[in-house]
């Protein structure tokens, strides 16, 4: 996350004013779709930063955003910031604040820290400063300190170090966002919601067009397609950090919590073709399961199949999937049978579907057969993944060329359009954490 520099300024006492500064933070790779995102709810001062979006508003803004984003991790609200060489400059500068403003002493606390080029010896260290900094400027004021708790605090401090400036957040959001409250099912290696709706927006999928995710594990897309289906507001089943900041204006809270649960009615619902499968048996009960917890049961299908052998579910549409890949499931070389084959799949029985494979795994793009019509780079948690992008149209079957090391291996036409994509540039261009990232990537 690398946050915008920001004025050292605290806000007014208490709630955020009209003026405040907020930080959202996402996977990388989604900080325009996020924008997008933001934008669409009516938020102001809508800022795409390496690792999110700033914008800025009051507190029923950042409420906003915690109840209606789908793709932010958390919603940080920016209480202060100021230029620093040394801890004690850090410790300076939070003990400055007025913390006692914005929770009560009863609150427990986390403090977490990240930096990026900074010239501090140790994160843990500066992270105790913080925290004594915090509790200190309490004791001074009332002679008690509020209590840490590392596991479920009631209040989370963030502290983002660039080079010479410390930028300082309350996190509005608490539990992070992706943590819907639905799953209670997991598969094997779910994606993280917030991951599974930006990548949904990202091939640009609407409602009116049928949806399937041929492994789709604990049905992560396949349920949250249907909450935007829906038009389901993510967080109306769950608790915000916000709730227990001073200031939280639990009547107009009340209001718009409800106006997110207002039930869509049926009538006005147009009929959804949202299709989750798996081979695993046990997988599509999870899926089920999750399905029921987020309400969506009665507006999707589960089945159980092997995508190498089911035929689709409708004439066209957006297949997304995350196949398995070698760093946390299958290994390499059952991996490299079965990417060749399910682009042979595609080929004999998807013409009419754009089709989307998320993965970590660079073996899919060299093993698949087809030629990408866009790639885009994100991070899954730490790992580095691309969503690919294949096209299918009719009479794109052909026999297989053999692939040369590091390259698809379909002729130019054998997915159909490679040409006329050949100029799509990637969705966003992302900056790496520590590691490296491409900025963008030619599709090839
Ligand atoms: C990485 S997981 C998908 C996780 C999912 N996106 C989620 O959020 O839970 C890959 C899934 O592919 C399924 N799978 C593997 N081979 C398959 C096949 N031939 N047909 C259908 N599903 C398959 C596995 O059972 C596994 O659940």
């Amino acid at each position: 996350m690398t946050p915008r520099p920001a004025r050292v300024r605290s806000p007014d006492p208490r709630a955020p004013s009209a003026a405040e500064r907020f930080f959202a933070t996402c996977p990388r790779g989604l900080e325009a779709a996020l924008a997008d995102e933001l934008t669409a709810l009516g938020l102001g001062g809508v800022e795409v930063v390496p690792g999110g979006v700033a914008f800025a508003g009051d507190a029923a803004a950042g409420r906003r955003a915690n109840l209606w984003s789908r793709i932010a991790s958390r919603i940080l609200w920016q209480v202060g910031s100021g230029r620093y060489r040394t801890e004690d400059d850090v410790y300076r500068h939070v003990h400055a604040l007025p913390w006692r403003d914005w929770f009560d002493v009863d609150r427990t606390l986390r403090v977490q820290v990240s930096a990026v080029d900074s010239p501090l010896r140790s994160l843990e260290f500066i992270t105790l400063r913080i925290k004594d900094a915090i509790c200190d400027r309490f004791r001074v004021e009332i002679g008690k300190r509020p209590s840490i708790d590392t596991a479920q605090p009631d209040v989370r401090v963030h502290a983002f170090f660039s080079a010479r400036e410390v930028v300082l957040y309350l996190d509005t959001s608490g539990e992070a966002l992706f943590k819907r409250g639905w799953r209670g099912h997991a598969a094997e290696a779910p994606l993280r919601e917030n991951l599974a709706a930006g990548l949904l927006r990202l091939t640009g999928w609407t409602p009116d067009t049928p949806l399937l995710d041929p492994m789709c594990g604990a049905g992560t897309l396949v349920i949250e397609a249907a909450q935007i289906a829906l038009g389901r507001a993510p967080g109306a089943g769950r608790r915000f950090g916000f709730e227990r900041l001073n200031g939280f204006d639990a009547d107009a809270w009340k209001v718009e919590r409800a106006q997110a649960l207002v039930p869509v009615d049926p009538a006005t619902r147009m009929p959804l073709v949202v299709v989750g499968r798996d081979i695993d048996a046990q997988a599509v009960a999870a899926a089920r399961e999750n399905a029921r917890a987020a309400g969506v049961d009665a507006v999707v299908t589960f089945e159980c199949a092997d995508v190498l052998a089911a035929d689709p579910p409708a004439p066209g549409g957006v297949l997304l999937t995350n196949p398995p890949y070698g760093v946390r499931l299958g290994d390499t070389r059952a991996l490299q049978a079965l990417y060749p084959r399910l682009g042979d799949q595609l080929k004999q029985r998807y013409a009419g579907w754009r089709a989307f494979f998320f993965s970590g795994d660079p073996e899919l793009a060299k093993c698949i057969g087809l030629k990408t019509s866009r790639r885009t780079p994100l991070f899954n948690g730490a790992l580095e993944c691309r969503l690919y992008e294949y096209r299918m149209v009719a009479g794109s079957a052909r026999p297989r060329a053999t692939a040369p090391a590091g390259e698809a291996s379909a002729p130019a036409a054998a997915d159909g359009v490679a040409g006329a994509h050949r100029a799509t540039p990637a969705v966003a261009p992302v900056d790496a954490p520590p590691g490296a990232l491409p900025r963008s990537e030619t599709p090839r």
